[in-house]
């Protein structure tokens, strides 16, 4: 019997928990080493299996992060990888729809996830709500044309090789048609012109600032 959509999804999360999860480990380590916020509130959208968010979080008591992604099994699953810590919380919710008051976050991150978004414009707007003034939201996108840094990835018996990758992100990501339709979603959104394109790693990411 074919499995029912639900079932599909939590299938996915599954794989993609031993698979991608731990694959990007590295990855997630150097962005959150990289927007490096001791204290305050983090939002990271899409949060998967959750690996951002804990390392952002792990730590610093002073930094409350939440997780948020559409999938109870990602959410299910990011429960069981953050181990007890207090200060992390993951949350069944879309970017669409946050449930928190304006002016809440400091830091938004968002990671693979935006190729999956629906209403894009929707999201930008709930961003720019519940961001501080100041406040910025990271988009990063994996892009299949750069080089991979040697270290960003976990590889177990040298999977999975640069070229696998490469191919998913063909496949999966957003290439330089979807990121500049990206970039102009962005454009017309509140945050307008307050928006950097940047890249870090094997990512393009785009740093948009709340004014
Ligand atoms: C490819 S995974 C990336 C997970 C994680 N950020 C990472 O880099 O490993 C994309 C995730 O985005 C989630 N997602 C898609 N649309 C979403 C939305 N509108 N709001 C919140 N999460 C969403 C999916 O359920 C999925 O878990």
């Amino acid at each position: 019997m074919p499995l029912l959509p639900e079932g599909r999804r939590s299938l996915t999360a599954y794989v993609y928990n031993f698979g991608p999860g731990v694959a990007y480990q590295p990855a997630h380590r150097f962005i959150a080493a990289d927007i490096d916020r001791h204290e305050g509130v983090w939002l990271d959208i899409g949060c998967g299996p959750g690996w951002l968010a804990i390392f952002a979080g792990a730590g610093k008591p002073e930094l409350d992060v939440i997780g948020i992604d559409t999938s109870k099994t990602m959410i299910a699953l990011a429960d069981e990888n953050k181990a007890g810590r207090l200060n992390i919380t993951f949350r069944e919710m879309s970017g669409a729809d946050i449930v928190y008051p304006q002016h809440t976050f400091d830091v938004i991150t968002a990671v693979q996830t935006a190729h999956h978004w629906e209403d894009t414009a929707a999201i930008l707007k709930e961003c720019w709500r519940v961001l501080k003034v100041g406040g910025q939201m990271y988009i990063y996108e994996a892009d299949a044309e750069a080089q991979i840094p040697a270290d960003w990835i976990r590889r177990r018996g040298g999977w999975p090789p640069d070229v696998f990758l490469k191919r998913r992100w063909k496949k999966f990501g957003m290439d330089q048609a979807r990121w500049d339709v990206l970039k102009a979603a962005v454009a017309a959104s509140p945050f307008g012109e307050n928006v950097s394109d940047e890249r870090h790693g094997f990512y393009r990411r785009l740093v948009l600032t709340r004014v």
